[in-house]
């Protein structure tokens, strides 16, 4: 296969085209922009067929719509369906942004914008890759695309448009770049993805705020009430308390362990990215464990009472918070989710009421490595990097991985070209430029070997 020369042809327009798409602040938590969220599918749908999809159309669903196309060429080829998300995390806040959100800017080899790396600029190599091999004529086998609007939260409607689509969508593999790579240097590919519990908590103590004199110290405080429900959720060893929690996580052995200890990584480097002197984490297990083979429990925002200029002397009625579980790949979304709600509500006190409310769940991901969704990007990165990428767990999830193997049977192949340092979700977000041609560069050759595979193995 020969993709440089057109990569270097075209790479301008391949940057200008992807500046076009990130202007359009598609934020799918926040409906102030739910015209930019439907616009931005309508932009990448036109792409794709510039580039010589067919039957690109955006296909509605309860929520935004997900962007299909494809091009089929024949029954005896394998089609890779390419998957991404078009939604971006909110920018907020917007005064640590060096340069605005939504007006993408390169400095230093960065492409600096919300959605540089999650998932616009991921998603868009796919495009501009697609398009290479068509306009060369070098497409290998059948393709489809699928990039929906609801990744960042929760990707609720998508289970059910699985359901629904399951002929549409038929395929072999499904590939996805919506993950991170260990370095430019060292290439990996993901083979693990954490699952997810999402909750907001409400504790309401008193009927009203009261003066924080006249009551405080004879009535319950919901904030601190839920301050204390919180901290109680880990022991001093930072070992999650909720009973049964660990019962389905897979401990692995210390050759395992080992092994996955010989990926590189830099402690005191990471430290420094972060500006903190010490981690903390689960007692027994290094910090890269914690992140991909420990679930966790994190507090993702609290709030109440008074918050305004100024003293302002209140025992509030009511506080607020939202937790989520990170979870490992054998722990069940629901089980955990009713595991968590019962004992939270076990902690509360008589002195106040409790709700909890559940508002999203995913489960985790592994993808063997004999697969040959694996295999196949394995070889792509081996290619184009001149080194056997590493197998690597990470601390992220992407909840409709699961769903392609339970509901279309397919093994996806987690071949990300981003890193932890983008910035993902923070201010001043980013994507290398080099990361991003690179991506271009490597997919062809997933198509590739993929189709090689799996016409051998049909054989
Ligand atoms: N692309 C990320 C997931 C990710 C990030 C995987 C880094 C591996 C490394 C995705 O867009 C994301 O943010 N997912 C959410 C899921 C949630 C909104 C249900 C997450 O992990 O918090
Ligand atoms: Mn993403
Ligand atoms: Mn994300």
């Amino acid at each position: 296969m020969e993709v440089r020369s057109y990569l270097q042809q075209h790479q301008d327009r391949f940057l200008d085209e992807l500046f076009g798409w990130l202007r359009i602040p598609s934020v799918s938590a926040d409906p102030k922009f739910r015209d930019d969220v439907f616009e931005a599918a309508e932009y990448v749908r036109a792409r794709l067929e510039e580039a010589g999809a067919d039957n690109c159309r955006l296909i509605p669903t309860k929520g935004f719509p997900v962007v299909f196309a494809e091009k089929r060429l024949s029954p005896e080829l394998p089609t890779v369906l390419v998957y991404g998300h078009y939604d971006v995390q909110p920018a907020d806040p917007y005064d640590l942004w060096q340069s605005p959100p939504f007006e993408p800017e390169v400095r230093n080899g960065k492409i600096y914008a919300r959605g540089a790396c999650d998932d616009k600029g991921q998603s868009y190599m796919h495009v501009k890759a697609f398009e290479l091999m068509m306009k060369t004529g070098q497409l290998p086998c059948n393709v489809k695309f699928m990039l929906e609007g609801e990744e960042e939260v929760g990707s609720v409607h998508l289970e059910g448009f699985l359901k629904e689509h399951k002929d549409l969508l038929k395929a072999d593999v499904v590939l996805v770049s919506d993950t991170a790579m260990i370095s430019l240097d060292c290439p990996s590919v993901t083979i693990g993805l954490r699952g997810l519990c999402y909750f907001e908590v409400e504790v309401t103590g008193p009927n009203r705020d009261l003066h924080s004199g006249t009551y405080g110290g004879a009535v319950a405080n919901p904030i601190q009430v839920l301050a204390r429900m919180i901290t109680a959720l880990k022991d001093e060893r930072l070992h999650i308390t909720i009973p049964g929690f660990y019962d389905d996580v897979i401990e692995y052995s210390s050759e395992q362990r080992a092994e996955m200890a010989q990926r590189p990584f830099d402690l005191e480097a990471y430290k420094k990215e972060l500006g903190i002197h010490e981690v903390e984490g689960e007692a027994g297990y290094s910090t890269l464990e914690r992140t991909t083979i420990r679930p966790t429990v994190e507090c993702n925002g609290i709030w109440g009472g008074y918050t305004g200029a100024g003293a302002k002397t209140v025992l509030p009625s009511k506080a607020y918070a939202k937790i989520s579980c990170r979870l490992v790949a054998n722990q069940q979304p629901e089980r955990i989710a009713q595991l968590f709600t019962d004992y939270f509500l076990s902690l509360a006190p008589r002195s106040v009421q409790v709700k909890v409310h559940l508002l999203s769940a995913g489960h985790g991901v592994i993808v063997p490595t004999d697969s040959l969704a694996y295999r196949a990007a394995a070889l792509a990165l081996e290619h184009t990097f001149g080194k056997k990428p590493i197998p690597t767990m990470e601390g992220g999830s992407i909840p409709v991985v699961a769903s392609f193997e339970k509901i279309l049977g397919l093994k996806t192949a987690l071949m990300g070209f981003g890193l932890d340092t983008d910035a993902l979700h923070s201010p001043n977000e980013n994507f290398g430029v080099a990361n991003y041609f690179k991506g271009i560069e490597t997919i062809p050759f997933f198509y590739h070997y993929f189709t090689q595979l799996s016409m051998q193995q049909q054989k």
